[in-house]
């Protein structure tokens, strides 16, 4: 035991999951179909060749008339009735080479036994993860109908208890938050039941309920309502069949955001207050006075897309503002305090951390950038520049590695540059693995940018970091008693240690690198390491995070699912049976299951280099795609 570390016990309620992050992404679309099919194609012999070349002409005959309706448009997803999402590119017969509705391969059967060893191990592996992606979807089943059982309308479902409870200020945060996961897994009663609650009841709800959280709502509800509009067609002719149409979505967001432009312009400086009295047609600024830095910060994404949707530029030069304040504000090598002042617009503190209130602020910078199409002519250019600068001293002033084991981790400053480091590590900290690695290959994969030559030296040294530290972040799951990982890890290094506090998982090498404290062995169900197993896989397209996190669900399986439906948040994971907390958090349906539904899915479905995630995992297309018909 050392010197004696700032501890996070302030921040020990931080726990209801306000401040959270993850990443986005996007990534080329080169699906393993599309090489499947290429390969096939050099390979087998001329008269095969054509015989495939008119399969697809006749199945371009077939798609085409439907898809004409919307060829006008950029791209676009759209769920169909049948089949979850495809995302539907322009130009004809390209699109249709380049983005086949899903897998399998659409080979004959005979085609297939022609196949390589090689090849047909890949589709036994394709098979083998729709299997496992049917069971996050049935995960996803089993905790609506928990929710949707006792704690309907309610912002979140307490699974033990077998009740609702209203910690987000009462708008239906799980409907909302639930409503694209559904719409991306294709599960239409969900997309009805959840739809149908916004369509009936959401709008009286914002007009009549009292304070929320500008940031929670805005990431949760608002960021909810924008996906789900575009999901279900946004302005294009073609809607899903199933749900409200998609400006029923559209409408109630304008009418939520009407009401949080109040925490912006009644502020005296650029920084938004952190709460909205929604009835009131007030806001104020959090009982310290303070904001923090990553909620006024995380808020640009959706304001800028419904501007982009709504045609009024108020919602995004208002958010947009923030950033542009932000921007003329001293800082450390690019990384910042963690509070900032509505009243003075200056910085507070020295506390520097990559964690709870500092997260998102990195990840938005980024994800705005790309938003705008990353466009290195963009106004926003700045934006990129400080994600960068930031990154480069979040590699020079916070990583560092693990004794005995060297796991790379990022720690924190409690007392800025000048003050000791604390080798701590938030869960939310896991963000950051997807965050650098989309800020790397800006969505590709990674093997197409290594061939286009794109990667300078700092995005090779961001992808790297990012390989590093989601394996850290995987360690801290596989240390513990349950596989499940806790909210807060210490790092062993050299002039810190505490006996006692391991994880539990006897078999793991890493026993004495990660010490887990008691008050930070709680599991709330979070979202940011599958987050970042999700966008690693579809940037490295290594089979490892894929593996990782289908360790992770069966862990979630094993010991968070209520058996009377819903999952359920733990008291501590390094004890098996671990004690249960009864909270389902809205982002375990929002974000947890989405991620993991993905990771093991066709990587042409919400496109890393098409949609960027905001922070609550709800996509919204990038640059602006279904804005302009
Ligand atoms: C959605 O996708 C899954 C596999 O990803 C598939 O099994 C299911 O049938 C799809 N949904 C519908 C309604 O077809
Ligand atoms: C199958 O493909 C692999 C590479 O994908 C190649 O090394 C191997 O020789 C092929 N096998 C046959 C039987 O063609
Ligand atoms: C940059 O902003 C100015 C005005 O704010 C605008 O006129 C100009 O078109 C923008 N440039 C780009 C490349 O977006
Ligand atoms: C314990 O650690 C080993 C080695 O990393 C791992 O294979 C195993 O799955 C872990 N156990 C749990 C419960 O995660």
């Amino acid at each position: 035991m050392s010197k004696s570390l700032p501890y996070s016990m302030k921040d020990v309620d931080y726990d209801n999951a306000k401040f959270r992050q993850r990443s986005l992404s996007k990534v080329l679309n080169q699906t393993i179909l599309t090489n499947n099919v290429k390969r096939e194609c050099l390979r087998c012999s001329t008269g095969k060749f054509l015989l495939v070349i008119m399969l697809f002409g006749i199945a371009y005959l077939i798609f085409t008339p439907t898809r004409h309706v919307s060829s006008h448009r950029a791209d676009h997803a759209i769920i169909n009735s049948k089949d979850n999402v495809t995302v539907d590119t322009s130009t004809g017969l390209r699109r249709f080479f380049r983005k086949p509705p899903r897998l399998p391969p659409l080979l004959t059967p005979d085609e297939m036994r022609t196949s390589n060893t090689s090849v047909h191990q890949i589709d036994v592996d394709a098979s083998k993860w729709m299997g496992k992606q049917q069971q996050v979807r049935e995960a996803f089943i089993h905790a609506w109908s928990g929710y949707k059982k006792y704690a309907m309308g309610f912002d979140e479902l307490m699974p033990l208890s077998k009740r609702g409870i209203d910690s987000l200020g009462g708008l239906g945060a799980t409907v909302v938050d639930a409503l694209d996961t559904a719409m991306i897994m294709g599960v239409e009663d969900i997309v009805n039941e959840a739809g149908s609650w916004i369509e009936t009841h959401l709008a009286e709800k914002i007009s009549q309920k009292g304070q929320v959280n500008l940031f929670e709502t805005t990431i949760r509800v608002l960021g909810g309502l924008l996906s789900a509009y575009h999901l279900s067609g946004g302005a294009s002719v073609e809607t899903t069949s199933v749900g409200p149409k998609p400006i029923v979505y559209l409408n109630t967001a304008t009418m939520l955001a009407d009401k949080l432009l109040v925490a912006f312009t009644s502020s005296p400086s650029p920084i938004p207050f952190s709460d909205v009295i929604l009835r009131d047609n007030s806001a104020h600024a959090a009982p310290d006075g303070l904001s923090s830095t990553s909620e006024a910060s995380t808020l640009q994404l959706e304001f800028n897309y419904l501007s982009d949707i709504s045609g009024d530029q108020k919602y995004s030069l208002e958010a947009m503002k923030v950033l542009k304040h932000i921007k003329t504000l001293p800082k450390v090598e690019g990384l910042v305090p963690i509070y900032i002042s509505p009243q003075t617009g200056e910085f507070s503190g020295q506390n520097i951390r990559l964690g709870s209130r500092g997260d998102s602020y990195y990840e938005y910078l980024l994800k705005v950038w790309l938003q705008q199409g990353a466009n290195q002519n963009s106004n926003l250019t700045y934006l990129h520049s400080m994600y960068e600068e930031a990154m480069k001293g979040v590699r020079h002033l916070l990583v560092k590695k693990s004794v005995p084991n060297g796991l790379v981790f990022v720690g924190e400053l409690p007392y800025g540059a000048s003050g000791s480091f604390s080798p701590k590590m938030d869960h939310l900290v896991c963000f950051l693995p997807g965050t650098l690695a989309l800020g790397a290959t800006k969505g590709m994969t990674k093997s197409k940018a290594m061939r286009d030559n794109l990667l300078t030296f700092e995005d090779l040294e961001n992808l790297r970091l990012a390989e590093d530290l989601v394996k850290t972040c995987v360690e801290t799951y596989l240390v513990t008693s349950t596989g499940l990982g806790p909210e807060i890890a210490y790092f062993h290094v050299e002039d810190y240690f505490e006996e006692g506090y391991d994880g539990g998982n006897k078999s793991s090498k890493y026993l004495n690198d990660i010490i887990i404290k008691p008050a930070d062995r709680h599991n709330l169900l979070r979202p940011e390491t599958v987050e970042s197993l999700f966008v690693l896989y579809r940037i490295t397209e290594d089979p490892k995070y894929r593996e990782w996190g289908w360790q992770i669900f069966e862990a979630f399986e094993k010991y968070t699912k209520v058996s009377s439906g819903g999952y359920t948040s733990l008291d501590d994971v390094t004890s098996v049976p671990p004690n249960r907390r009864d909270k389902m958090e809205t982002f375990f349906l929002g974000e947890t299951l989405k991620y993991l539904y993905l990771l093991f899915g066709d990587t042409n479905v919400v496109p890393l280099d098409k949609f960027v995630f905001n922070t609550e995992a709800h996509p919204i297309p990038v640059n602006g795609a279904d804005k302009r018909q």
